[in-house]
């Protein structure tokens, strides 16, 4: 029988709750597929920091080292306890620090408008009636995020600070073809996000993609100015199937298509490396002012475990079953509070995840 051995990190705040449903899915998975799950728990951010006074400890990128895949929560404490040493910094140090260890160079963000969520969405009705379907594809290890030198120079009125956006041809090329390969998958269109009417970098970008595109006769290729992208998913967020975008522009304009949404509660992410190894984690954060009480939405985790068997693990059969599962328990009328509507189910988080490893397991899913 074939075993995976997956790095569980829940983090902060929901993050243990919604994993604990997370695994439960990938234990009714298990069983169908004829795979072996060897979890291995390690600790992050500030659940890491009463032990080792760091938010990334050794131990934990090694347990990572000896996966096939990291299964992510989330990081993060409640706002008026930032200033505390136990949190000053703890997203940076764990997300960015992850990031660079394992070269998680290719972040797939998903935003689907689900057509039983479309109430949720804030968009006016006539626009998000027709739902959508976009993948932000997100260059997560380069770019302004990583560039050097960056930092802060002088003092009194002169004193400043300067971060570096930076990107070499392989970079881009790399992501380029992320997209691409995505966009042929999907419905066939790259839409490249830069800001190539005025900076260096983006110029350079949009130049090496041009050159990428043409790998790819099939797939339509459109550049767009990143302020006219964020303009656009408002108004028109159908003509999107896969937006190509730097590490900063990504950051930024998924947050939008995740918002869009209406339900943070539901998105997943995967980052990936080079061959197969990723880390998979809830688009949300670790919403500590919820956290503890069984109400959050695990659905957002249960995905991101789809994804890992998608893309970590080649198990895309299971990974479909588990999709259609939600599907099926969200047309039922099942509801967490994030996605709330008159008449629905009131679930709490094990509930949810019962609900989905029941339909798992039923015969006609
Ligand atoms: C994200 C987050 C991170 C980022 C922060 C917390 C470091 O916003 O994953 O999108 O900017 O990449
Ligand atoms: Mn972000």
């Amino acid at each position: 029988m074939d075993v995976k051995k997956i790095a569980v990190l829940p983090g902060d705040g929901i993050g243990p709750e919604v994993m604990q449903e997370a695994l439960k899915v990938l234990d009714a998975v298990q069983s169908k597929f004829n795979v072996k799950f060897e979890y291995k728990h390690a600790l992050v951010g500030g659940a890491a920091w009463d032990d080792y006074q760091t938010h990334l400890p050794e131990d934990t990128l090694k347990i990572c080292r000896e996966s096939d895949a990291i299964l992510f929560g989330s990081v993060g404490g409640p706002v008026r306890e930032q200033d505390t040493d136990k949190w000053r910094g703890v997203e940076v140090n764990s997300l960015l620090g992850l990031r660079k260890a394992f070269g998680l160079y290719a972040n797939l963000r998903p935003a689907k408008l689900y057509s039983s969520l479309a109430f949720a969405s804030p968009l006016r009705s006539d626009i998000s009636e027709k739902g959508f379907d976009i993948w932000v594809v997100r260059e997560l290890t380069g770019g302004i995020y990583f560039g050097k030198p960056k930092g802060r120079t002088g003092d009194g009125e002169t004193e400043a600070a300067f971060d570096t956006m930076i990107y070499s041809r392989a970079e881009i090329k790399r992501i380029a073809r992320v997209a691409f390969e995505a966009a042929r998958k999907r419905r066939g269109k790259v839409t490249s996000i830069d800001k190539a009417n005025v900076l260096t970098t983006m110029v350079f970008w949009r130049q090496v993609v041009e050159e990428i595109a043409k790998e790819y006769p099939d797939v339509e290729y459109e550049p767009m100015y990143v302020d006219n992208a964020a303009m656009q998913l408002t108004k028109n967020p159908q003509q999107f199937d896969v937006m190509l975008c730097g590490n900063m522009f990504g950051d930024i304009l998924s947050d939008e298509a995740a918002a869009l949404t209406g339900s943070l509660g539901m998105l997943p992410s995967a980052s990936i490396a080079d061959g197969s190894f990723g880390m998979y984690e809830p688009g949300g954060g670790s919403a500590p002012d919820i956290a503890g009480q069984g109400v959050a939405n695990p659905i957002a985790q249960i995905l991101s475990a789809a994804m890992m068997l998608r893309y970590s693990f080649d198990m895309v059969e299971a990974a479909e079953v588990i999709e259609t599962a939600v599907e099926r328990v969200l047309n039922d009328g099942y509801r967490t509070g994030d996605i709330w509507q008159e008449g629905g189910k009131n679930t709490g988080t094990s509930e949810m995840g019962d609900r989905i490893v029941e339909k798992i397991e039923s015969k006609n899913s």
